[in-house]
């Protein structure tokens, strides 16, 4: 395909639950997807920045041109706002900063279509990208509506252990019925069980709850390791700590499975490597 034709798939990492995977969910899957041959852009939307600080190589307090001004400034910014190197091979990233939360006070008042400013921002880089990663922050406000809006596809993070994980639910299902009117085609691929246990009753019957509430569940489910943390300060993802561990494998199997149902790029390499281990 060329370049010209390129169109990414679009995935939106939501929940304004805080803490429930997000942004481990969205680190883990792009660093898959570009092991899978694929180029990724993350947009880090989260004034926390911890997408950022996990993988981006400068300081989300030093980057000149975040997520906040691309959302805020002219379209001249995306080139500026996209940093192609990151601490992960095939990962680029536009980072997040501090200056997020004024920048939404700033499009509520100022901009004509407030939902709509990262989707128009966003459209030379959807034609270069394969896939691309939103990280979005613990809020149902207008960053969280911008990354629905520039969307394709919707994942739903769920701490799986948690027996408040579903609280808020029916207000992200409305929230993405409401962005369906200036964005039909917004897929849902489901909620992500994170820190999964079967041993555990409060999991299963969140994985029901999860399952009736969103519609689907992806493939996999992610179950607590060390290894999510550990990739965290080294900066790397949890295949690059430890591939055998099971959040690393759970991951990979997990991209891999999205990678062909999004019609993504799927490298034999990994395959094979997989099938060998
Ligand atoms: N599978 C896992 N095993 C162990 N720890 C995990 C796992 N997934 C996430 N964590 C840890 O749980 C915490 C919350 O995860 P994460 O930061 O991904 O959530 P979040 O939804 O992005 O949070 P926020 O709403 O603050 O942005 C982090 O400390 C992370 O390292
Ligand atoms: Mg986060």
């Amino acid at each position: 395909m060329s370049e010209e034709t390129k169109k990414a798939k679009v995935i939106a990492i939501v929940n304004h639950k805080g803490g429930c995977g997000k942004t481990t969910s969205t680190v883990n899957l792009a660093s898959e997807f570009a092991r899978q041959g694929n180029s990724v852009l993350v947009v880090d939307l989260d004034p926390q920045a911890n997408a950022t600080l996990h993988i981006g190589n400068t300081h989300p307090s030093k980057v000149p041109v975040s997520s906040a001004e691309l959302l805020t400034g002219d379209d001249s910014m995306l080139p500026l706002a996209v940093q192609e190197e990151t601490t992960i091979e095939g990962v680029s990233l536009i980072s997040g900063s501090l200056a997020l939360g004024k920048a939404e006070d700033e499009l509520k008042d100022l901009s004509p279509r407030p939902n709509e400013e990262l989707r128009s921002k966003l459209q030379p880089a959807i034609a270069v990208f394969d896939v691309i990663l939103i990280d979005c922050p613990p809020s149902l406000k207008l960053l969280a509506s911008n990354a629905l809006a520039a969307a394709t596809h919707v994942i739903v993070p769920i701490e799986a252990g948690d027996q408040y994980g579903l609280y808020g639910a029916e207000d992200l299902l409305k929230k993405v019925t409401q962005i369906r009117r200036i964005n039909p085609d917004l897929e849902m691929l489901g909620a992500l069980l994170i820190k999964y246990d079967d041993r555990q009753t409060i999991c299963k019957l969140l994985a029901g709850q999860a399952e009736k509430t969103f519609g689907k569940l992806l493939p996999e489910k992610i179950s607590q390791g060390t290894a999510v943390q550990k990739a965290a300060v080294l900066k790397t993802s949890t295949h690059g700590v430890d591939r055998s561990s099971k959040p690393a494998r759970q991951f990979r199997q997990l991209a891999a499975a999205l990678a062909k149902q999004l019609q993504l790029k799927v490298s034999d390499d990994v395959l094979a490597e997989e099938a060998a281990a």
